[in-house]
């Protein structure tokens, strides 16, 4: 391959276009956000990267809350209108029909439409430049129920999630394997179960354990609280 040099630039993609909901249940705001990511497993710690001048900035700061809620084909256009217009002009979530709802742990909303929510608390604040970094920890994921299997465990491929590459939004395409199938000797499949029992398999079929014991809830009631299935990295 032949290479030209470029200067810096965020050119790091595919990333994910999130839409971060903050604000309070009376006072809701989205901002699209793609400047994010996972910072560590245990504890599980996110960041989102906001523009000072971002109305939402103010809002993150003083509530110290948001939510990650991740996007769907059905949700593009949604998520595009909530990067580019402002909760200091419009009401996003009238603007475009989607549905606050109220989160488990923190004060800020969930975007009903959005099949994952990832409840966020702030505990580091740092300033990038041109963005303020918000270090955050993961303290509950919602998950939409028509995901997951009778054993519980979550198909992602089901909602159809986005991509967000040098501009252009895409819709996630085939899966070309899963977690390990590289080095993977034997198709699941064919594996005696005597090396079943041994071995790990890949981290999605990892079941999902309850947070805690037999009473946990979901907020919404029904089902015991699951925690995400272990990650690989
Ligand atoms: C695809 C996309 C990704 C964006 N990512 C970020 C981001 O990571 N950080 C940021 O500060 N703004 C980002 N923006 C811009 C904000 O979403 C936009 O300025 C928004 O209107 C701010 O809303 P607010 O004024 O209600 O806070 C992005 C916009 C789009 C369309």
């Amino acid at each position: 391959m032949a290479k030209v040099v470029w200067n810096p630039g965020a050119l790091l993609a595919p990333v994910a276009p999130t839409m971060v909901s903050c604000g309070s249940m009376e006072h809701p705001n989205i901002i699209t956000i793609a400047w994010t990511g996972i910072l560590s497993t245990h504890p599980t710690m996110t960041y989102i990267s906001v523009r000072p001048q971002r109305f939402s900035h103010k809002l993150i700061a003083d509530s110290g809350e948001f939510v990650i809620n991740l996007t769907t084909r059905e949700l593009v256009r949604a998520c595009d209108t909530c990067g580019v217009k402002s909760g200091a002009q419009v009401n996003k979530f009238e603007l475009m029909g989607l549905t606050p709802k109220r989160a488990s742990q923190v004060s800020a909303p969930l975007i009903g439409e959005s099949p994952i929510n990832l409840e966020c608390r702030v505990t580091q604040r740092l300033p990038m430049g041109s963005h303020e970094v918000f270090i955050a920890k993961i303290v509950a994921v919602n998950v939409e129920e028509s995901l997951l299997d009778a054993a519980g465990k979550l198909d992602l491929q089901k909602c159809g999630l986005v991509a967000y590459a040098h501009g252009n939004y895409y819709a996630l395409g085939e899966s070309l394997g899963s977690f390990g199938y590289s080095v993977r000797k034997k198709p699941l499949d064919s594996r005696t179960p005597q090396n079943q029992r041994k071995g790990r398999g890949t981290h999605a079929d990892r079941r999902q354990k309850p947070i805690s014991g037999h009473g946990a809830r979901t907020h919404s009631g029904g089902r015991p609280r699951r925690k995400a299935a272990g990650n690989p990295q």
